[in-house]
């Protein structure tokens, strides 16, 4: 297993380009499912996690090519022959839930693995099923399967939320688009990946209203037709990179970056003492003095701060002048970057979804062990300012979801190399 060796160092300046969006592509990919004619995305970002998407739709018969080096994804489901999604692919990603709605709206049926769980949390699937059953889904749990029918195909109706589910919304949103009559979904999520699907879907011929904000209706229509669209800014990409100067001083621009993804994180970046300017190009992020000032992060659905933030935030606050304290109100376990961190000199007190940080002067550079896909890129933000060398283990997790992180770091002066097999 590869790993990453950051040498802690002096301030970062340059330009860093954001890719398209993770998770916003791997909700577009599977809308490829609801019609029959291409659906071809621009702006891709080059990921282990693209692949594996990629791999689970040319199982069930789509056709997917990867152009100019993985940024064009040219897709076509128009001989769709096998409706399972199978475990050995699904336990991979989590995200492979996306083809149930999809399928299930396109060929009236779908049999699609339970995801399990991952380092994160349980991370259930329950909401998924529920809302597809209220547009008349008939499921079925057998031998970790779900197995999905709707013999005379969708029926609008309402979706009312509990709690919002990024996933949850996504599925149900691309199976409303073909279901007969009017679907209304409540509480439905805000994020910038389920604007860019809305538009998307819309570019097919989709009819919905509401998007960004927590009520969608969508009126079904016979079929969608194909598209080209463009893959909005990876927004937590943005964030992770914005607080490398922050991190470690200097002045480094972000291309592609906008205000509008990150409304809530940089708001607190301000407030830590940190300026943002918006840019022709993006956004240019330079920290005001020698230390930011703690500040309190509490974790939201959109437009509140990411969690997919808060790992790496964390790492920010480990060095802040004063007291933090992040409150993880998504998911049920994701401090684990937390113990790594302490290995590192940082003074952090965990009680449940609560994380204490007492900021300290500078971090140890240390071995440590990457968990999960954003704790991994908060270990290497500690370790660029850290004093000496981190070596960051299993970065399987990091190829998830950050494309060429060493040369994007390198090319504004960090230490940083990987090396293979270790
Ligand atoms: C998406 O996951 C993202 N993944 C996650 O990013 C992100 O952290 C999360 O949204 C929250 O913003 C993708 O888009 C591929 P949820 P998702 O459904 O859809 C509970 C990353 O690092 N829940 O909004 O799985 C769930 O357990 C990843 O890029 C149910 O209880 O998240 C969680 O506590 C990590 N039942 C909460 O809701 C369900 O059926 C929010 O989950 C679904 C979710």
């Amino acid at each position: 297993m590869d790993s990453i060796l950051v040498t802690g160092g002096g301030p970062l300046n340059g330009q860093i380009p954001i890719a398209g969006a993770k998770n916003a592509c791997l909700t577009l990919m599977p809308a490829t499912l609801l019609s029959d004619e291409p659906l071809t995305l621009t702006n891709a970002p080059r990921l282990s996690d693209i692949a594996t998407m990629t791999m689970l739709l040319q199982s069930l018969g789509a056709e997917v090519s990867s152009l100019q080096g993985g940024q064009v994804l040219a897709m076509s489901s128009h001989d769709l022959n096998n409706l399972t999604a199978d475990y050995d692919i699904v336990r991979k990603m989590r995200a492979s839930i996306l083809v149930l709605g999809p399928m299930l709206a396109r060929a009236g049926q779908a049999v699609v693995s339970l995801p399990g769980g991952c380092a994160i949390g349980a991370r259930p699937v329950d909401l998924h099923l529920k809302a597809l059953e209220a547009l008349g889904a008939e499921m079925e749990l057998k031998d970790g399967y779900v197995h999905a029918k709707a013999p005379g195909g969708l029926k609008g109706g309402v979706v009312d939320f509990p709690i919002v589910s990024v996933g949850a919304t996504e599925n149900v949103l691309m199976a409303a688009t073909l279901a007969k009559g009017t679907t209304v979904i409540n509480n439905a999520a805000r994020e910038p990946e389920i604007v860019d699907l809305a538009h998307c879907l819309q570019k097919m011929g989709a009819q919905i209203e509401g998007e960004g904000t927590s009520t969608l209706t969508v009126q079904g229509v016979d079929r969608l037709h194909g598209a080209t669209h463009p893959v909005v800014t990876d927004r937590i990409e943005l964030g992770t990179y914005m607080l490398a100067p922050v991190i470690c001083g200097g002045e480094v621009e972000l291309l592609g970056g906008r205000l509008d993804l990150v409304g809530a994180f940089v708001e607190k970046l301000e407030q830590c003492g940190v300026d943002v300017t918006e840019t022709k190009s993006g956004l240019l992020v330079k920290r005001r003095g020698d230390r930011v000032q703690a500040v309190d992060v509490v974790t939201e659905p959109f437009p509140g701060f990411p969690t997919d933030l808060q790992a790496q935030m964390m790492a920010l606050l480990c060095t802040a002048e004063g007291i933090s304290v992040l409150e993880e109100k998504i998911f049920e376990n994701r401090f684990m970057h937390a113990p790594e961190l302490i290995r590192m000199g940082a003074n952090i007190d965990v009680h449940g979804g609560t994380a204490t940080v007492t900021g300290v002067e500078r971090l140890k550079g240390a071995p440590v062990m990457a968990t999960d896909l954003r704790a991994s890129v908060s270990l290497i933000l500690a370790g660029l300012a850290a004093e000496g060398e981190t070596r960051v283990s299993r970065v399987y997790h990091l190829d998830r979801g950050y494309e060429r992180v060493v040369s994007k770091l390198e090319a504004v002066g960090a230490k940083i190399e990987r090396i293979s097999g270790q």
